[in-house]
């Protein structure tokens, strides 16, 4: 399976803190956005890694994440020029999705939960069309909403509908099988001129192809496109770090703990981390390499 970070978009609602930086590369506490939707893709055994943003904005993204050699990945680097809709990502990553499956993940979608890497890998290993991950929330008509059957079939589904039909808003991490690249190029765009995800999925509906895993209420989704919900996730992020101590969304933590990478070169990258760096982070990645 392939996984595609999708970090574009205007970032509209954050501006002026977006006029000249990419949303997803914004702190969320102690780390750039981005970190968190890759760890998710990371914990669901995923290597092979397209980051898709903004062409301004391309090169930062190479400058934080490299070509994904020193967590044991592979990233590539592509451009969108301009937010054509979440569906053209598959697109965009037509190439680079070639035969396989394809995760999607949006890259400002902060997820948490001790069950989550099952989960991840579970869907994974008996994804057959396309998976979806539900929340419960209190406002879903923000959201693509979905219903299902006591199989977790997807029944229905629909983007920011005034009256939403369940509290089960669909997240921004989607499963797909290879067929969804083909399908996503032959969308039509919709009246804001763009390849709606939510008319990409509802072809698998229709096609009785589509469930949803409800992620349940002992974990958190955040999307953080506003100050408020950027701020909430920081503090969400900040609450575990202080508490228990570990830090949500460490990549080279992540990549260690995979097997990506083993603790020697762990080591390494904490040292490098600690000789220009008092941020801690440095000695967090020696002080798990050293108790490997
Ligand atoms: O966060 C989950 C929600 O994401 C889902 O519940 C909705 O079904 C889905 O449509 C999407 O809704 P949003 O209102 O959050 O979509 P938005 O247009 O804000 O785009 C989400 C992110 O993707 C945002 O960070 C910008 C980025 N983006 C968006 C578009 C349209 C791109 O990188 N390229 C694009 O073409």
């Amino acid at each position: 399976m392939r996984g595609i970070i999708l970090a574009g978009g205007a970032g509209s609602r954050l501006l002026p803190v977006t006029t000249v930086s990419s949303k997803q590369l914004l702190p969320v506490y102690d780390k750039p956005m981005i970190y968190y939707p890759l760890s998710v893709l990371m914990l669901a055994g995923i290597r092979e890694i397209l980051v898709i943003s903004n062409p301004e904005h391309l090169e930062s993204y190479r400058l934080l994440l490299g070509d994904g050699g020193q967590l044991g990945m592979d990233v590539s680097y592509a451009a969108q020029d301009r937010p054509r809709g979440l569906a053209d990502a598959l697109r965009v990553g037509r190439e680079f999705i070639g035969d396989e499956q394809v995760a999607l993940i949006l890259g400002d979608n902060i997820f948490y939960g001790h069950a989550l890497t099952e989960i991840l890998g579970r869907e994974r290993a008996r994804l057959d069309g396309c998976t979806l991950f539900g929340y419960q929330v209190s406002d879903p008509e923000r959201y693509g909403v979905a219903t299902v059957d006591g199989a977790g079939r997807i029944t229905s589904l629909e983007e920011k509908p005034a009256r939403p039909r369940s509290n089960l808003a669909v997240t921004g991490l989607y499963f797909y099988d290879n067929e969804a690249a083909d399908l996503a190029a032959g969308l039509k765009p919709s009246a804001r001129g763009e390849l709606e995800i939510t008319d990409l999925n509802r072809i698998f509906v229709e096609r009785d192809r589509a469930r949803l895993i409800d992620l349940g209420r002992g974990s958190a989704w955040f999307d953080t496109g506003t100050h408020d919900s950027l701020m909430d996730a920081g503090l969400f992020v900040q609450i575990l770090a202080k508490r228990q101590g570990i830090r949500l969304a460490c990549v080279e933590e992540v990549a260690f703990r995979m097997g990506f990478i083993d603790a020697g070169q762990l080591a390494v990258l904490g040292k490098a981390f600690a000789a220009s760096s008092a941020s801690g982070y440095g000695t967090y990645l020696q002080d798990l390499a050293a108790r490997a």
